[in-house]
């Protein structure tokens, strides 16, 4: 069987999207002065005392003095440390070019200029390493913010949030390691999603099992996103929210991108740290058929923009099952068959990436919204546009798999509740779009839209 990997993840039926081990919490000795800036940078450092993204001007000091290590970094082959030298340069990247920003939001509540130029001694060893890996060089979720930066507190416990903390941080407060730490928490189920996923690209005769675990999959997965109301309180949002900002798409802080200063001449823009790199949702867009439904727009163009922004195995994992099952859908593989309880499982699945979705709309509304006027998101995107235009798709996956149920009869399934709750869906969609096509929208009126009609989230 194919594998793939770098040696850091493994995408398999073991390890899902997680690396193959607890990533690296620091970096080997050599770069010590490097471990230390990173150790001393957060906002609040582990001793409660202000580090130097608490203070005006402080990490661009720091940074100034930094050795370069760009002559160590290109001879490293060891997986892990690489994934944590990339960690490490992404983190002092993005905290000294969006320190000015932070700084100005502090006292202004607006995004303000960034530093555009990345000096020398960061930028040629962050470039060296982003090449070895082959990544863009800014911080993304894989190797750097999220799967690649946890730590079990208690080696013996699990992968809940409560028992996990980050190797670098920005803000180095609570809602900032319970927020992305909960993403690592969700991905503790991505080995079963993973095995869901090959099996059914491979075309099995009985794709049923397959289909029940990959619903009941993303079920405890969607179980696990809501608690994200508890990990990460949305007010605080912003303390860290800034630091995660791209240069593609955010014109206000880069007007025209960065400097990568001893590697190019011309500025350079890349996309910013998002869930939406996150590879839970696709997988399952794509394995369900929902991604045939994605709108035509500049929107979708945006989400398989960021497919460019993973680990290559995690682009070569998608491109093959994409391939295979764009040879093989399933709709069509269980309406051959007359594969009705097939059918009933994949509507299951369909349900569950419904509510994964309209959650996470809420996540935007309150965490983003309610909290900051600034309408791009961290990838650079669009905010109010961009969710709904895939709850869209996922309503009209559903849509075709009831016209091809209709014909069976009603003694086999509750049609009439189904109905009854995919109309209730498509009145609460365009409800919201219409709340959010005002400019001035209040975001609180979505919630209680979607507690009206019976999709609140906490
Ligand atoms: C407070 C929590 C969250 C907020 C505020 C949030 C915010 C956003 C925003 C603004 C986008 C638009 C794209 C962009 O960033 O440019 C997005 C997209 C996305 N996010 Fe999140 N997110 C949150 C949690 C999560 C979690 C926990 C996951 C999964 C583990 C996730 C997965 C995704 C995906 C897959 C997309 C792409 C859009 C789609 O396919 O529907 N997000 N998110």
């Amino acid at each position: 069987m194919k594998t793939y990997t770098d040696g850091f993840f493994s995408v398999n039926s073991s390890n899902g999207f997680l690396p193959l081990h607890e990533p690296l919490q620091t970096l080997p000795t050599k770069y010590f002065e490097l471990q230390f800036l990173l150790d001393n940078m957060p906002i609040c450092k582990e001793d409660g005392s202000p580090g130097y993204l608490a203070i005006n001007g402080e990490i661009e000091k720091a940074t100034n003095q930094l050795p370069n290590f760009y002559e160590e970094v290109k001879e490293e082959k060891d997986p892990f440390v690489k994934a944590a030298l990339f960690r490490a340069y992404s983190f002092l990247t993005s905290a000294y070019t969006l320190s000015p920003s932070y700084q100005f939001f502090k006292k202004t509540g607006d995004y303000g200029l960034g530093n555009k130029i990345i000096p020398k001694n960061i930028a040629q060893p962050f470039v060296k390493i982003s090449e070895m890996l082959e990544v863009s060089p800014w911080l993304d979720y894989h190797y750097a913010y999220s799967l690649g930066n946890y730590r079990k507190k208690n080696s013996s416990k699990g992968l809940e949030w409560t028992n996990l903390s980050m190797a670098v941080k920005f803000s180095g407060l609570k809602d900032e390691e319970g927020f992305i730490m909960l993403h690592v928490d969700i991905n503790q189920y991505s080995p079963d999603l993973v095995k869901a996923a090959l099996d059914l690209s491979e075309n099995n005769s009985d794709p049923n099992p397959s289909l029940l675990l990959l619903g009941e999959t993303l079920k405890k997965m969607n179980e696990r996103r809501k608690l994200m109301w508890e990990a990460s309180r949305w007010k605080n949002y912003n303390d860290f929210r800034i630091f995660i900002m791209g240069s593609k798409g955010n014109t206000k802080i880069f007007p025209d991108g960065n400097i990568y200063e001893g590697v190019w001449e011309t500025p350079q823009s890349f996309r910013g740290q998002t869930g939406a790199q996150d590879n839970i949702i696709p997988t399952a867009d794509i394995i369900s058929g929902v991604i045939n439904y994605y709108p035509k727009n500049q929107l979708t163009d945006y989400l398989l923009d960021l497919r460019n922004y993973r680990p290559k195995c995690i682009q070569a994992f998608f491109s093959d099952i994409s391939e295979k099952m764009s040879h093989s859908p399933l709709l069509d593989r269980l309406v051959s068959n007359e594969n009705f309880s097939g059918m009933l499982l994949l509507m299951k699945v369909y349900e569950e990436i419904y509510l994964f979705r309209n959650g996470h709309w809420q996540f935007v509304q309150k965490y983003i919204m309610q909290n900051t006027s600034y309408p791009v998101a961290t990838g650079g995107t669009p905010i109010t546009s961009w969710i709904p235009n895939q709850i869209k798709a996922v309503l009209s996956a559903m849509k075709m798999l009831f016209d091809k149920m209709d014909k069976y009869s009603e003694e086999n399934w509750n049609k009439k509740e189904l109905m009854a709750s995919y109309d209730n869906k498509v009145t609460l969609l365009n409800k919201q779009l219409k709340i959010v096509s005002i400019e001035a929208f209040n975001p609180e009126e979505v919630f209680i839209l979607n507690e009206k009609l019976g999709f609140k989230d906490f």
